[in-house]
């Protein structure tokens, strides 16, 4: 017999089937057992009476055994249907039962929201935490809403394009996890921040409209909405304005929440926007909460954060990489406003450029930011002279973007949407990493695979990498 999913049964009435599953919740009742069983689809109740073989197996049953069981569809009499409930109107006659594989006692209960049992545990039998309904149900919303994304902008004419994870130091604001070389002695290779510079060059290249669900890696302090490994929708594109992307982006978000999230309310359409200036003084941040009732967990307030200043002073900043008196406020590549481009190439008035930069804000957080680009190798030039880069530096570090500016890059724009905490808000959860199916803990650590882990002497050697002893 072939299996039927479980959310399938209830057009099956009257008719034998077979379902694989676990077991939900085992009750044993003397002659008779009953059972709720579970796959990935939903559960329904089973019943074992009258058949003394089968129920010498159910009684053996403990929850989260995995079983194939067979069984007649039977409807349940009027007074005990549940309404609303998936297979509320059936009962499963259950006639016989096969072991699949036993299973220990798991070390929480999995029919419970697992909120409440500590983080560590969570993490180190996540596979186990997965199983709980809400934790299934994130997973598979972050299926259904990047679905959603990839063919929304599949309609769109832009191109999914993947960019390598071995790659060079870029200057992100943050400290870069790095990959020892086993080939070139003392070089590194460095996991991505972010594939800025490789989607900037895919516009050199020609393809007017890339995205990408990028992995990001980040060597920074952790927080509720931050990992040190993340994904970005990321996104650019050739021959845009500030406002064209503004509103590609706001299209989306909007239609997104409509399609998936039908019960949600977005407070306001166009979204508000909001200077940097506004922001900072009104509430004290550049991601201003706007929600008019904090109470409504079904609100949500999307408001664009504009006119950030380009730059900073590098002594008010907490950018690790930061070098000279400035640094820049987002990404060193971007372009300022129109009117401000002749105080980068003569590189005065530098406090009072803004750069043509947004982000995207949803109910205090900052789910997204970006930017257009200097393609204009010149003005990338004096950018980076201002941030303190010599020439040499520059042609070392940026020889690549230089090139390739010169060699007929188009005006481009883009943007890249923290999608782990995007998802955390339309999920209600309160971290990301109840979002994301394998998480870090808030030191960093990955309690279930033990990383990050002591490796054997001979891989370091391999890495000409010695290990200095912790004093
Ligand atoms: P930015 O650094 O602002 O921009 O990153 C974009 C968005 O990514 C999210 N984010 C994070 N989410 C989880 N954990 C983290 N550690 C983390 N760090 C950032 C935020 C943020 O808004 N290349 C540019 C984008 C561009 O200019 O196009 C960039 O990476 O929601």
């Amino acid at each position: 017999m072939e299996r039927i999913m479980i959310k399938d049964l209830s057009v099956k009435k009257g008719e034998e089937v077979l379902i694989k599953g676990w077991v939900d919740v085992a009750r044993d009742q003397g002659k008779m057992a009953f059972f709720d069983f579970r796959d990935v689809s939903g559960k329904v109740q089973g019943v074992v009476f009258g058949k003394p073989d089968v129920l010498e197996v159910a009684k053996e049953l403990r929850s989260e055994w995995v079983v194939a069981v067979t069984g007649k569809v039977n409807e349940r009499p009027e007074k005990m249907i549940k309404e609303g409930v998936l297979n509320g109107d059936i009962e499963l006659e259950i006639t016989a039962i096969e072991v699949l594989n036993k299973a220990e006692t798991p070390v929480f209960e999995l029919d419970k929201d697992t909120r409440e049992v500590g983080e560590e545990t969570r993490l180190k039998y996540r596979y186990l935490d997965l199983r709980t309904e809400r934790m299934k149900n994130n997973i598979i919303a972050r299926h259904a809403i990047i679905k959603y994304i990839r063919s929304h902008l599949d309609e769109q004419g832009f191109f999914e394009i993947e960019t390598p994870l071995l790659t060079k130091s870029t200057p992100e604001g943050a400290r870069d996890y790095l990959v020892p070389s086993r080939l070139y002695p003392g070089h590194s290779y460095a996991l991505p921040q972010s594939p800025q510079q490789y989607k900037q060059l895919l516009m050199s290249a020609g393809f007017e409209k890339y995205f990408q669900l990028a992995r990001c890696m980040r060597d920074e302090d952790l927080r509720g909405d931050r990992q040190p490994e993340f994904t970005q929708l990321d996104m650019e594109m050739s021959f845009v304005t500030e406002e064209d992307v503004l509103q590609t982006n706001e299209e989306l978000l909007i239609k997104l929440v409509t399609e998936l999230y039908p019960d949600k309310k977005i407070q306001e359409i166009p979204f508000p926007r909001i200077t940097y200036a506004d922001a900072m003084e009104k509430y004290g941040n550049d991601r201003p909460d706007i929600r008019e009732d904090k109470e409504d967990p079904n609100l949500l307030a999307f408001c664009w954060v504009v006119d950030f200043p380009f730059f900073e002073k590098t002594a008010e900043s907490d950018d690790p990489q930061a070098e000279g008196e400035w640094t820049f406020t987002h990404n060193p590549f971007s372009l300022s406003k129109p009117e401000d481009i002749e105080k980068i190439r003569t590189k005065t008035d530098i406090a009072s450029i803004t750069a043509s930069q947004y982000d995207i804000c949803l109910n205090g957080y900052e789910i997204g930011g970006g930017s257009i680009r200097a393609h204009d190798p010149e003005i990338l030039r004096s950018t980076l002279q201002i941030l303190g880069h010599s020439d040499d530096k520059i042609d070392a570090n940026f020889g690549h973007m230089m090139h390739a500016f010169g060699s007929g890059t188009p005006p481009h724009g883009g943007i890249a949407w923290g999608l782990d905490r995007l998802i955390m808000i339309l999920q209600g959860e309160p971290n990301i990493r109840e979002v994301m199916a394998f998480a870090k803990t808030r030191e960093g650590r990955d309690p279930m695979m033990g990383s990050p882990s002591v490796v054997d002497k001979k891989q370091y050697d391999e890495l000409h990498l010695e290990v200095k002893k912790k004093k």
